[in-house]
């Protein structure tokens, strides 16, 4: 496929499970994909690997759950590629607890990380979109944002708010022609999850019983349907949440 060509894509998070196999799947399909991820070695690693498969892409580091970082980070890409199709808001952390077990910072970090992020970067990507007649964003949000999972307090209020801000933002910016939505991914094997399953002591046997479909979700499975959601294919979607749990989300 080639829904891609001559469009510069920029993916957060790129060197996480997730966030790598969407850069890749933007790659394959003809874009220019901006890597970018607080961890550089992981972005550049992907940025590397789509280069040796024939793809085209740049690894820039950047941490953002700083502000400044997320307009340095828009800034530079389109100083350099001077235009910002799709900007796929992916990076984020998962920190575990219930209210009294969190730490303040627990707190502060996880929406800094899942939500603050992308005000700032949607803040100065946008400019960008209005200027070309229109762009695609599409926001990592979770099935735990929508049905909350126990002892996940920040992670889930902060899933919710990008549900929140994903329908607010794709309202106000619609008549623009920026195509603003949300994927709601179950379970996705990715590094997140195996920490996740480390940590509460069950194997990723017990999470695909948990699941209808019979197992968990795999990161490309997520990367076709960002990509989709980016892609004209879905031209009249605008401020949908869509979820890809396995039907976990309606058992
Ligand atoms: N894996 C799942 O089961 C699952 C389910 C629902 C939603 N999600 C969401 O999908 C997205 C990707 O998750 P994943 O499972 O691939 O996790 P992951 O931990 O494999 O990848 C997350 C990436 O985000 C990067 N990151 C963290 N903090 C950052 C910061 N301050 N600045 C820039 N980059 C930062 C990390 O370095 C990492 O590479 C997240 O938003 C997550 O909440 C994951």
């Amino acid at each position: 496929m080639t829904r891609f060509v001559n469009k510069v894509v920029i993916v957060t998070g790129a060197g996480g499970g997730i966030g790598s196999a969407i850069s890749r799947r933007f790659a394959e399909e003809g874009a220019f994909v901006v890597v970018t991820d607080v961890n550089g070695e992981a972005a550049s690693e992907v940025s590397s690997d789509i280069a040796r498969s024939g793809g085209s892409a740049a690894a820039i580091a950047a941490d953002i759950s700083k502000g400044a970082d997320c307009h340095d980070l828009i800034g530079q890409v389109h100083g350099r590629w001077r235009r910002i199709d799709v900007l796929v808001n992916n990076a984020g952390i998962n920190r575990r607890g219930n209210l009294l077990a969190l730490s303040d910072d627990d707190w502060h970090t996880t929406f800094a990380v899942n939500l603050h992020s992308m005000f700032h970067l949607c803040r100065a990507a946008i400019p960008h979109m209005i200027e070309a007649g229109g762009g695609a964003i599409v926001n990592t949000a979770s099935q735990w944002g929508l049905h909350p999972a126990p002892n996940h307090i920040a992670y889930n209020t902060s899933k919710a708010a990008v549900a929140a801000f994903t329908q607010n933002l794709a309202r106000d910016y619609a008549p623009q022609k920026i195509r603003v939505n949300a994927v709601c991914p179950g379970e996705i094997h990715t590094p997140m999850l195996e920490a996740g399953v480390k940590r509460s002591g069950r194997t990723i046997a017990d999470l695909d019983r948990l699941v209808p479909f019979g197992r968990i979700g795999k990161p490309e499975e997520v990367a076709a349907l960002v990509a989709f959601l980016a892609s004209d294919e879905a031209a009249f979607m605008c401020g949908s949440l869509v979820e890809i749990t396995g039907a976990q989300a309606v058992a």
